[in-house]
């Protein structure tokens, strides 16, 4: 979606803009010229791996740019924009989730297609519950849960049984045991429709992980406040959880007046943080998603800030 992006992030030459999910610095790569001459990029990813193959595509080919590449969560914004003591940010972009390359690589067990062990963290350095460890531990009606609400998994409920049910066994390891352990779970009506019938609960077991949606809140509301006045941006998202919570900040924050309608005159002060916001998120075109089917699910929202 980089001429969505590229249009709605309106970047200025010498402006700040910053690319709080770097990945593989496909969209930083193709944005980095509209900030020149003098202006400053800031590519942020939690994956170590990620923040080394981008940084070396960036290290040649940009003089006349400043390029920052830090390794953290944008749930801790304040910190890492502190780091490079910039006053404000004209621009900021999300891709969310995870790259092609992260679902690409074995070892890392994202992908319900590959065997693995069970992994799921976007950062392997972080001391956080795997993969492995949150199925092995969480008790049933929490893992029904996590199913249910990250997933949105119709059959969360047996399929948490049945892996407690294994469990008590055997510890569960790798992404081919949980795969097939789904498969049995669920009718086997249900594993005939709608692709492979571990999608769901894979997506649901990174989402807590990870933590995703929370760092997304937080996130967000912190590049809001970074945001320079007039300043733009920019999330594309690939599940309704995260769109969700996009489209709900963005409105919340463009909201005037919250007085009750009966008021007859306002005291709440509240007004507008986002002048204007997209309406419906766009969408990858058909051949985009030919070339890219990952790209399917992608939703993109852009919002500006008020100017001053
Ligand atoms: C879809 S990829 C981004 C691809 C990138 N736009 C490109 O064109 O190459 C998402 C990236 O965001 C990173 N990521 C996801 N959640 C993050 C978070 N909370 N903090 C920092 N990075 C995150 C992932 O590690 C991954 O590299």
């Amino acid at each position: 979606m980089l001429a969505q992006v590229a249009e709605a992030l309106a970047l200025q030459a010498g402006e700040i803009a910053c690319d709080c999910t770097l990945g593989g610095a496909g969209h930083t790569l193709a944005l980095a010229a509209d900030l020149t001459p003098g202006g400053m990029l800031i590519g942020i990813d939690r994956d170590p791996l990620a923040l080394k193959v981008a940084s070396e595509r960036m290290a040649s080919g940009f003089p006349d740019l400043r390029f920052v590449a830090l390794h953290g969560n944008f749930s801790d914004l304040d910190d890492l924009l502190l780091e490079v003591c910039t006053p404000g940010v004209d621009a900021f972009l999300f891709d969310l989730g995870v790259s092609s390359p992260q679902l690409d690589l074995p070892e890392r067990g994202f992908s319900y297609a590959r065997s693995a062990p069970l992994d799921m963290r976007l950062d392997p350095g972080e001391p956080t519950l795997n993969a492995a460890e949150i199925i092995n531990t969480t008790n049933e009606a929490d893992l029904t849960w996590i199913l249910r609400f990250y997933g949105e998994e119709r059959w969360a409920a047996r399929i948490a049984h049945h892996i407690v049910e294994v469990r008590q066994r055997r510890p569960l390891a790798t992404t081919d045991e949980l795969v097939e352990l789904i498969r049995e779970a669920i009718p086997a009506g249900a594993r005939r429709t709608g692709g492979n019938p571990a999608k769901r609960s894979f997506q649901a077991l990174r989402i807590a992980v990870n933590g995703e949606l929370d760092a997304l809140r937080t996130g967000l509301e912190a590049a809001i406040r970074w945001l320079n006045p007039a300043g733009r941006i920019v999330v594309i998202s690939y599940h309704s959880l995260e769109d969700r919570i996009v489209k709900e900040l963005f409105a919340r924050m463009a909201q005037g007046c919250i007085c009750p309608p009966e008021a007859p005159v306002c005291t709440c002060g509240h007004t507008p943080i986002l002048t204007s916001v997209s309406r419906r998120p766009l969408t990858p075109a058909s051949e985009e998603i030919e070339v890219n089917p990952r790209a399917a699910s992608a939703k993109l929202r852009w919002a500006i800030k008020e100017a001053e």
